[in-house]
């Protein structure tokens, strides 16, 4: 049990894969070329985990970062979610096998399935968690191999996504931590993007395979309309009940899908492009693992410092979104 009401993340650790797929590759790949994809998006290359790398792989890799960076150990974990799309297999949870392979005791450990904002929507389930006094140490992980539902013959996605890990340790803390969250969701606009079969409504068949089924469809440019009404809106409501104004935010870590939608939501919310932290240009679009991971790469750089509030702002297929403010 723990009394403190006050928490924080007190430790991040990332997992990249090594594989670099640059768009210049790509252009070999579909009808597409560097300068259409980077002018679009944002995005220069992406990396692609290897064949043998599931996402409880990488999900494992980057908790044991977080770990060693809050000096825990694993069996010092109450709690452990997992934040994917992608996880290795229906079930057993991508949580309970990333619980066995870094060693953690025998604890609550389940996956949350929304997309782009499931980091947020993690860190927002375990802070419920530990400020309650349930549980002390939490690790949320936000682990995606986009590339193994990617159809790579599809240049409207393919060009999008790519893979990577990253973990928070979150517990108590004397000084600031998680101030406010705003979570949400609009199941009417589940279709905007989705992976149709391999559920219950089209198990797996050979034309589900040939009608190409298990691969992400998306509706790119109503997304993007979405994207950029719900990721400003919903850092309003995660500010307004702390009295803070746009210029109190030192940094915003946001979901990185595209360049254009974060410049759109800079301005919406009355922010300078430079208050919003991107990696985009490096990974492309990680889902989940998107905002872990720039999060974490924010950290190591020393764009985030001791007393800063910043905010984690993502959306995603669901459609779901989710703000939260950080006082570092
Ligand atoms: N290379 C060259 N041309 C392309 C490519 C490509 N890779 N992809 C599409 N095009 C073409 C289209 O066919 C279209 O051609 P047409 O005018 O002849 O019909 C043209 O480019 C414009 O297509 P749009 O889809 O209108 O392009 P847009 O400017 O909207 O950019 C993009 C597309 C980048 C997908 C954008 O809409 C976007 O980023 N949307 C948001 C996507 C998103 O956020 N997804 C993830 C959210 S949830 C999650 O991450 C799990």
């Amino acid at each position: 049990m723990c009394e403190s009401k006050k928490v924080g993340i007190i430790g991040l650790g990332k997992y990249i894969p090594e594989r670099v797929l640059t768009n210049k590759e790509l252009e070999k790949m579909v009808d597409t070329t560097d300068e259409w994809i980077f002018t679009r998006t944002g995005i220069k290359e992406r990396r692609i985990a290897r064949a043998d790398e599931a996402t409880s792989d990488m999900a494992a890799e980057a908790a044991r970062a977080a770990l060693k960076d809050a000096g825990l150990k694993a069996e010092d974990l109450d709690l452990i979610i997992v934040a994917t799309i992608t996880p290795d297999m229906f079930f057993p949870a991508t949580a309970c096998l990333v619980q066995q392979k870094i060693g953690a005791r025998m604890v609550p450990a389940f996956d949350v399935s929304v997309a782009c904002s499931g980091f947020i929507y993690g860190i927002t389930i375990a802070n419920q968690f530990i400020r309650s006094g349930a549980y002390k140490h939490a690790l949320v992980i936000a682990a995606e191999k986009l590339s193994s539902i990617t159809d790579w013959s599809d240049r409207a996605t393919c060009v999008l996504f790519g893979d990577g890990a990253g973990a928070a340790v979150l517990g108590p803390v004397d000084q600031g931590g998680i101030l406010s969250f705003h979570l949400g969701a609009n199941g009417k606009a589940g279709d905007l993007i989705k992976l149709p079969a391999g559920g219950s409504r089209i198990p797996a068949t050979k034309k589900s395979i040939e009608d190409r089924l298990h691969f992400i469809k998306m509706e790119g440019s109503e997304l993007f309309k979405h994207a950029v009404k719900v990721m400003a809106d919903a850092a309003l409501e995660a500010t307004k009940p702390l009295g803070l104004k746009a210029e109190d935010i030192s940094l915003v870590i946001p979901h990185q899908a595209n360049i254009r939608i974060l410049n759109a939501v800079a301005k919406r919310m009355g922010l300078t492009p430079d208050k919003i932290y991107l990696n985009i240009e490096k990974y492309g679009n990680m889902s989940a693992a998107s905002s872990a991971v720039a999060l974490v790469e924010a950290v190591q750089e020393g764009r985030i410092k001791k007393g800063d509030k910043i905010l984690l702002d993502a959306f995603g297929g669901g459609l779901t979104w989710g703000a939260i403010v950080i006082e570092w």
